[in-house]
Parts: structure tokens; sequence; C-alpha cells
């Protein structure tokens, strides 16, 4: 589809993939959106640093390779590593997006029926390197309740689970949220990498604009009157040991506020009906905001947790090894605010 006059179309923004009807944004309106191309010469760089580290160590997990990651990652092209440093800077970012990675369909072999078979010697060296571009953003985690408290997860769609509200999902709409919103160690950065992508599945993303709320629901938004849920992501055996405390669906500064909800399992404390109409807007914006970014095969997105929610629009997986397949990380700024989470100061698994 050609881009209309005037128009200009943001890098791995989708136009294409925008619903009926939806006014497509230029670049004022979607001003915090970073992204580099790699040349083919940076793009041989990235992938080899990436096979060294994987012969090296072999696991992501390897605290020798946690160590020394972000050491490692200062060997990613400097042009690369300064168009990320600007994006790590912007408190109003909405995403980093890397274009050009070399992903061998060979290579990284059939796309697996789950996550569970998902961590493979062909796709590893792809987790290694989407931590070497999450190291130019922070520290990973990761959760013991989630895909067996691996430090990579997978994305990949998996049959009998198409209409759940995870994302292994694929003929439901994963609703926007942010990641992990009902924790404190949440991430402040999601990373994700596409390593097949058999048509456009947009991943989704949306941001409140300054502004776009009436004042009133705008300071309830900053008050203690909201719970959020765990998604079913976490599968917690017993389900979680108590009601989550109220909290703030937005913090911190009124101009740049950090934002925690999901739209399936935030909230308003029961009887509150200014915090039930201070949701109802602000969920009316974030669904009036929501944003087709479509990730191609060797895309990296790191994505803003702070700024932006994100989903997926539904799709028809196919359950044949070609469907699409994508590598995430969660990223804190600060690992020690995550401390209290974690059961010892060297591991990275929160819970
Ligand atoms: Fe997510």
């Amino acid at each position: 589809m050609a881009d209309g006059p005037g128009v200009e179309r943001l890098p791995g923004l989708s136009p294409s993939a925008w619903p009926a009807g939806h006014l497509m944004k230029t670049r004022e309106h979607c001003p915090g959106l970073h992204s580099y191309n790699l040349s083919a010469a940076e793009a041989r760089d990235v992938l080899a640093l990436a096979l060294d580290c994987h012969r090296r160590f072999r696991q992501v997990n390897d605290q020798g390779f946690l160590g020394l990651l972000a050491v490692l990652a200062h060997q990613l092209p400097g042009d690369l590593q300064a168009a990320a440093n600007a994006a790590r800077l912007d408190d109003r970012a909405i995403a980093f997006v890397v274009t050009g990675n070399l992903v061998d369909n060979d290579l990284i072999g059939p796309t697996p029926a789950t996550w569970h078979a998902a961590d493979t010697d062909g796709s590893r060296p792809f987790g290694f390197m989407l931590l070497l571009y999450g190291a130019l953003f922070g520290d990973p985690i990761c959760w013991a309740a989630q895909q067996d408290g691996r430090l990579v997860t997978d994305v990949v769609p998996a049959a009998g689970m198409q209409t759940s509200d995870v994302s292994s999902s694929s003929e439901k709409a994963l609703s926007w949220h942010t990641e992990d919103a009902f924790s404190p160690y949440r991430a402040d950065h999601v990373a994700l990498l596409c390593l097949r992508a058999p048509h456009e599945i947009a991943t989704t993303i949306s941001w409140v604009d300054s502004g776009s709320l009436p004042a009133a629901a705008y300071e309830v938004l900053f008050q203690t009157r909201f719970r959020t849920l765990a998604d079913p992501s976490h599968e917690y055996q017993q389900g979680l040991p108590e009601l989550p405390e109220p909290v703030a669906i937005l913090s911190g500064s009124s101009v740049s506020p950090v934002l925690r909800i999901d739209r399936d399992y935030t909230i308003a404390e029961p009887g509150d009906r200014a915090a039930a109409e201070a949701l109802d807007a602000i969920v009316g914006v974030l669904d009036a905001n929501l944003t087709d970014l479509v990730l191609d095969a060797g895309t990296v997105g790191v994505l803003d947790n702070r700024n932006i929610v994100h989903g997926r629009r539904p799709f028809r997986a196919r359950f044949d090894g070609s469907d699409r397949w994508l590598k995430r990380v969660n990223l804190v700024a600060d690992l020690r605010r995550t401390r209290l989470g974690r059961r010892t100061g060297a591991t990275r698994v929160i819970g």
C-alpha cells in the first residue's frame, strides 16, 4: 500500500495493518519511536558477536556471561549504541526498533509447537543477540512462574491456546497491557526479536497523549485506587498469595507519567465510582491510540514498558513449523529495585 502524500511511513509501523478507518499517524504524532537500520556489515558483526557469545557460554543464564553482558554489549556497532542510548534517555520513548538482523531460517529450524520446546540449539544464538541489545537498556530479569523461569522466553502460537489470554494465543487478539503490571518488579523495557514472521502479524502498542484525559480523571489515576491481578502467563500453583495492594495507574511526573495498567486485569477499587470512571477514560484513550508495530523477521523491538502498553492482533496459526516466532526478554534499569523479589543477589529469577 502506498503512503499518502505528506505522510511519512514510520520504520516498523505498517500502514497496511491499520484497521479500516483508523487515521494513519505521522511522525509528529509518534515522536517517541526510535529506530536504527543495520548496514549489511553491521548485521554481520552483530551476528558474529552473538555466535561467539553462544560458543563461549552456551546458555544465556551462564553467570559468567551475565557478569560480562554489559561489557560485551559495547562490542555492538557504535552508531547503533548511540541510537539506543538516545532512546534510553528519552522519557517519552515508545520503542527502539532495529531492523536488518541476519536470521538464518535453516539455522533456527522449524517454529516449535510450544514454548517448552523453543530453547533450541539453533535459536539460542538469537537469545544471546537479544540480550546484547537489551543490555543497552538494562539488566535482564525473569519470573519463576513464567516459562520455567527461563531468562529468554519464546512467543509461539500453541495449538489449543488459540483463544487464550496469553502470548501463545493466535485467533484471539492479545489485549494491551503493561508487561507484568501486577508486580513492582515488572520490567522497564520488554525486548523482542522476531525470528520468523510469515504474515504481517502486528504487535500493538498504545500510549497516553498529554492532555487527552479530563483533569479530574487524570488526578484520580495518580491515586492508589486500583488493583491489578497477575495475568495467566504466570502459572502460580495455588494462585497469588494475597490480593494485590491498591496501586496507582499513573505515577511520577504529570508531564511524562509512568503507566501501569492491564486492559483485562486492572480494576477500580470496588465501590469507587470516580476510580471506575477514570479507568474507563484511560482505557478509552489507550483503545483509541492502539497502533500496529509490525516486527519482521530480523527486527528487534525494545518496548518502553513505562510509557506504552502492548498487545497483538489476532492471526490464523498453521502449526506446521512455519509460524511466527519471537524471543523475548524483560529488562530493568535498576536491578537492585528487584532485590526483594529475588532469593539471592546473583539470581535474575523473581519468585
Ligand atoms: Fe506482554
